[in-house]
């Protein structure tokens, strides 16, 4: 049975909720992809999500607070527009989407070796919150209390940045979009980082505690390109994931 919406957002009734009708486009999408159609017939799609886990010894990590919510949104959209999804996961608290190729990971060296398995692709869409550092002397055993009072010094190394090797490979997807969280200056910052790390799109979103959107349901986003920044109205984080979804299908025709 194929089911669509309801969506979240404002109703005729005037509340704020679960119940709004899908959009009609979002209706047909659906029917077309349901059907093995749909704008992103025959492409293929790989999305990054979730946060890694570095490991300090065989029983401990080092983690960050990424829910994965974004990413298996952006999945779904995705899905539901008729692309094949490879959807690389590091360890989330959301449960990966149904109708997408699951490739569990939990470092971010194994994140890199996924994707790079995965390719060639037509887009790439990297919402993961990769660890920057790793563990660069974890140990083989679990680190025990020795009785001295002395705690383990623990050395890092900086991780492979997953974005800009992909933005720089020889078999590049045609479209690769990145993520940038940032706390001030968002489109500066974003727009710095869209040209360091060589990615076609930057999706920049201000994460400053007072916007409540870090851990929220709703993101407030701002899409940078060659075209500019674009700046998108604060949305549930789904919606967030159908527009950029139809902008992929539009960009790749
Ligand atoms: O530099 P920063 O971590 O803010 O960049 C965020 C973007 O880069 C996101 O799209 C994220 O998925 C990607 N990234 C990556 N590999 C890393 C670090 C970040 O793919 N090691």
């Amino acid at each position: 049975m194929l089911t669509v919406g309801p969506n979240e957002g404002d109703m005729a009734c005037g509340e704020y909720g679960p119940g709004r009708m899908a959009e009609p486009t979002e209706i047909l999408a659906a029917i077309d992809a349901a059907l093995g159609g749909g704008p992103l017939a025959g492409r293929h799609v790989i999305v990054t999500s979730g946060p890694t886990h570095e490991p300090i010894d065989p029983v401990r990590y080092i983690a960050n607070r990424s829910s994965g919510a974004q990413g298996t949104a952006l999945a779904v959209a995705l899905r539901d527009l008729g692309a094949r999804v490879t959807f690389v996961t590091g360890p989330a608290s959301v449960p990966p989407p149904p109708g997408v190729a699951v490739v569990p990971v939990e470092t971010a060296q194994q994140m890199l070796a996924a994707v790079e398995a995965a390719l060639p692709a037509d887009a790439a869409v990297m919402a993961a919150a990769v660890a920057d550092w790793r563990v660069a002397n974890a140990a083989g055993k679990k680190l025990k209390k020795d009785g001295s009072g002395k705690a383990p010094t623990l050395e890092f190394a900086e991780n492979p940045d997953i974005l800009s090797i992909v933005s720089k490979a020889s078999v590049r997807p045609r479209l690769v979009v990145g993520f940038a969280a940032e706390t001030d200056d968002v489109i500066a910052h974003a727009t710095a980082k869209r040209a360091r790390k060589g990615c076609d799109w930057i999706v920049a979103n201000d994460v400053s505690p007072a916007t409540g959107i870090m851990g929220g349901t709703e993101n407030a986003v701002t899409l940078i390109s060659d075209a500019g920044a674009d700046i998108w109205p604060r949305l549930p984080k789904d919606e967030v994931a159908r527009r950029l979804a139809a902008r992929i299908a539009a960009e790749l025709g």
